[in-house]
């Protein structure tokens, strides 16, 4: 079964793709490199001995996307994963976020429509949920994201969600990522963000390869544990294993529209993933405690269940392996 990986890749969608090819599929991938490298196909293919079709266009180019799909007439569901996603980018230029995250996905959708390819999975983001006390969060819990990123996450899901209502053949899989890390076992792949992180762990990274001197821990006056933040981080590779079972899901037909988390149901502050970070690498990373980032929450992490229940789904990898993988990964290709 052929399946069209957009962002492909990128830092999930290249741990997808090789997930998707050891399953036995057929991966094309389109991805336009602002945000990847072309060595990742290479990666891909050292993992996995298959070197995917590779396009190098942007998926708001519906023309581009249609040459795709005359070459490829047999694809029978796409992973959308393209998307720029840093939020305090999209909070200086929201239209870059809205033209590019929202005209891929309606540019998907047109062609998708031309060539009666009805299976569609859609990267979306625990950023769409409220800001909320209540915790763990549910598929149903309370929507209403905060910046400009996670609002063309949570646009989208209801372009969706109005499609699908349309055009009741069309089968929609949104899976929302809390905090994905860690990197494939190979060490070939991994994250690599342009520039200076604004995540923790590859800025953490980047620190015990000495490219930066310590960590800043924005705030610990939050009202948790040990008062620093708390995230749901789920390793990629279990990630990318939730898309393969998302996948089989989808292909059984008769969906509809269905959205499930991806994550662990457990929450780790940022002290849990330093320390943990340096017991498992050796004593590498400092830290001192800044104030906090505009924009945090104290606690977010999800319920799995639903995604246990009817996906049989369920995330195995545990901190250490978190930890250790993405350090092995940035070793390597620093
Ligand atoms: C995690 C914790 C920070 C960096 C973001 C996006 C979300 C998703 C995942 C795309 C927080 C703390 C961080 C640092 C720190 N991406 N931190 N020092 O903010 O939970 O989620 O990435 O879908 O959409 O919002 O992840 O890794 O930035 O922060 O102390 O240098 O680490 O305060 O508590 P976040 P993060």
């Amino acid at each position: 079964m052929k399946i069209l990986l957009t962002g492909g890749l990128g830092y999930i969608g290249s741990h997808t793709a090789v997930e998707l090819i050891q399953n036995g599929y057929e991966v094309v991938i389109v991805d336009n490199l602002s945000n990847s490298k072309i060595e990742v196909l290479n990666k891909i293919e050292l993992i996995t001995g298959i070197l995917p079709k590779f396009y190098q266009k942007d998926v708001c180019d519906q023309h581009a996307l249609q040459e795709i799909f005359e070459e490829n007439k047999d694809i029978e569901a796409i992973i959308h994963f393209a998307g720029f996603k840093a939020v305090g980018e999209s909070c200086l230029e929201p239209l870059k976020y809205y033209k590019n995250n929202i005209g891929s996905t309606l540019s998907l959708l047109n062609v998708m429509e031309k060539y009666n390819c009805k299976n569609f999975i859609y990267s979306s983001s625990a950023t769409v949920y409220a800001v909320s006390e209540i915790m763990p969060l549910y598929e149903d819990s309370p929507l209403g994201a905060s910046n400009p990123y996670g609002r063309t996450k949570l646009f989208n899901e209801e372009i969706l969600k109005d499609y699908q209502t349309a055009h009741p053949d069309f089968n929609v899989i949104i899976l929302r990522y809390f905090n994905p890390i860690g990197a494939h076992e190979s060490g070939l792949i991994g994250e690599d963000p342009n520039g200076i992180p604004n995540n923790l762990m590859p800025y953490i990274c980047k620190v015990a390869v000495g490219e930066f001197d310590h960590l800043k821990i924005f705030g610990n006056d939050y009202n948790t544990k040990d008062g620093t933040g708390v995230r749901d981080y789920i390793h990629v590779v279990d990630l990318a294993i939730g898309h393969a079972k998302a996948l089989e899901k989808l292909t059984d037909g008769d969906v509809g529209l269905k959205i499930y988390n991806l994550g662990t149901g457990v929450g780790y502050s940022v002290l849990d993933i330093v320390n943990t970070f340096n017991k498992v690498n050796g004593n590498l990373v400092k830290y001192e405690f800044v104030s906090r980032r505009p924009g945090d929450i104290a606690i977010c992490y999800a319920s799995p269940k639903k995604a246990e229940n009817e996906l049989g789904f369920k995330a195995t990898r545990n901190l250490e392996d978190m930890c250790k993988s993405s350090y092995e990964y940035q070793k390597n290709n620093h």
